[in-house]
């Protein structure tokens, strides 16, 4: 007899369905799993077997076949224990099959018979409501899965024996409730920062636009201490974006406790980090961080210290929003929809263009480290700030600073006004103008006679690329936006080019 479970397999934040065939027959006595299964599923045949025999149910003296189907389709991941272990005990009669039909599966197995946690629950209960089918998942997982839908039959259960009792009537689960992380602490707040009133108006402008950000100056200057901040100005996730978010977080096993959080993700890796960890990659395909920032902050501390390899690598999702990972026989797709933060001193020693300060090595020290950063990453990142050392006078007696809780009110304003106008075109209501495509950003940013003429200047003059002609039209849109005013007037432009032309600056020095 040949019992059937359904379980998943995931690809990128999507689960593509997998059948658990389980065939009972006399032969051999030996358990095979077959259907392209990699180290961890082989593995399975182990920890289903002593999970049984700790639950009190013996293997058969018979040959015991698994078929994962479909047979092509490779098969990664420890979360085939539970599918393989339900499958098996409908062969023997432990549980009724019928009941399994209704349900998709997925967990790990524990040799003593309980069932531990696994990634991708969320992404799991998404797919089976898109089938009208229930979901079985591990207790700890369970929290996470009820967002999937509010009614859709969801078990959580501790144990094999525990979802045996279940099915027998015996001792009757309740659907595990949707989590939500503790309200955050405390964020750390803008107005602990003194002086730096342009820095924090990039930030500012940064947060309302969803802009790249890049900000150059001598250390101690508090870079990496606005960066920090920034958070706490930016508006929670919309209840869409959230599941977006956490089906990323979910896929790579970060929902700690299967709880659910509003708050945009902040992503700081270290510069150390190799391509795999930034854009995904490795085993499993696992989302990188650009994927885990989708949404949120993706924060490059002492920017050219990254490998060349890795920040070049970061192209691509900046320009199209997704990170795609090319497997052996497959591609992976995660979404990678970041805003881009990065901080760097302005050379290696740190304190060129500083006054009262030579750099030893000369002008060429600022050159060979700027020239890290290749120009076409360079071109992605719409607004650039000096941030120069605090002077003694802000430190010592300095103006009382904006909390960032006044900031976030005009970042929630200007994005409102974002939401209105792209909704109004059709376009989903999380799209900020950083996000806008080419032609859509030349209709809502046309700018006034004076500006026009103020933009075709700049553009001769400085040679603009056509990207960063379209970055500017961006920044100044958001600019008008937080002024509340539906026309991009010369002003906006004005502000929009100075914060560009730090950055040619760096790139001649190069
Ligand atoms: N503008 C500032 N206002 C208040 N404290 C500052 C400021 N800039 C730097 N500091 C102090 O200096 C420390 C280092 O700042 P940090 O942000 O790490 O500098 P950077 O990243 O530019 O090297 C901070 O922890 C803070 O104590
Ligand atoms: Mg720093």
């Amino acid at each position: 007899m040949v019992a059937r479970v359904r379980t998943v397999a995931f690809q990128g934040v999507e689960a593509i369905p997998v059948d658990v065939q389980v065939m009972v027959a006399p032969g051999k006595v030996g358990m095979h799993i077959v259907g392209l299964p990699d180290k961890a599923v082989a593995e399975s045949r182990e920890r289903v077997q002593a999970a049984l025999h700790a639950s009190g149910l013996s293997m058969p003296p018979k040959k015991v076949t698994v078929n994962l189907a479909p047979a092509d389709l490779p098969k990664e991941g420890s979360h085939y224990d539970l599918p393989i272990a339900l499958g098996l005990m409908a062969a023997l009669g432990a549980v009724p099959g019928d009941a399994l039909a209704d349900y998709m599966v997925l967990g790990e197995l524990s040799l003593d018979g309980t069932i531990t946690a696994v990634a991708g629950a969320l992404p799991a209960a998404m797919g089976a409501n898109a089938q009208e089918l229930g979901l079985i998942c591990p207790a700890d997982c369970g929290s996470e899965a009820a967002w999937a839908s509010g009614d859709m039959p969801i078990l959580a259960p501790r144990s094999l024996i525990q979802i045996a009792n279940h099915f027998r009537g015996t001792q009757v689960m309740s659907r595990p409730e949707p989590a939500v992380r503790a309200a955050p602490d405390q964020l750390p707040d803008l107005a602990e920062i003194k002086g730096q009133i342009v820095a924090k108006r990039a930030l500012e402008i940064a947060a309302a636009g969803g802009h790249n950000l890049l900000m150059v100056g001598p250390p101690g200057s508090g870079k990496s201490m606005l960066a920090q901040r920034l958070p706490s100005i930016l508006p929670a996730l919309g209840a869409r974006e959230l599941l977006e978010v956490s089906m990323v977080a979910s896929i790579a096993g970060e929902l700690a406790g299967g709880r659910l959080s509003d708050r945009r993700p902040f992503r700081a890796p270290h510069h150390s980090a190799s391509m795999a960890a930034m854009v995904g990659g490795g085993l499993r395909a696992r989302p990188g961080e650009v994927s885990l920032a989708h949404r949120g902050i993706l924060f490059l501390d002492e920017f050219p210290e990254f490998s060349p390899v890795v920040l070049d690598s970061l192209r691509q999702p900046l320009e199209s929003g997704e990170s795609v990972i090319a497997r052996a026989n497959h591609r992976v797709t995660y979404p990678a929809k970041f805003q881009l933060i990065a901080a760097m001193n302005p050379c290696r020693c740190g304190m060129a263009g500083e006054p009262g300060h030579s750099c030893a090595r000369g002008p060429r020290c600022a050159g060979e480290y700027q020239s890290r950063i290749s120009a076409p990453l360079m071109d992605r990142i719409d607004i650039r700030v000096d941030v120069p050392a605090v002077s003694a006078a802000d430190m010592i007696r300095p103006n009382p600073a904006e909390p960032s809780a006044v900031v976030k009110q005009r970042v929630e304003r200007a994005r409102g006004l974002q939401a209105e106008r792209f909704q109004a075109m059709g376009l989903p209501a999380a799209t900020v103008n950083a996000q806008a495509s080419a032609a859509l950003i030349e209709t809502i940013a046309a700018p006034d006679e004076a500006g026009a003429r103020l933009l075709r200047d700049a553009a001769e003059q400085m040679r603009f690329s056509a990207r960063a002609y379209h970055r500017i039209l961006k920044v100044a849109r958001t600019l008008a936006d937080l002024e509340g005013e539906e026309t991009v007037r010369r002003i906006h432009l004005a502000e929009a080019i100075s914060y560009r032309i730090v950055g040619e600056r760096l790139q001649a020095a190069a």
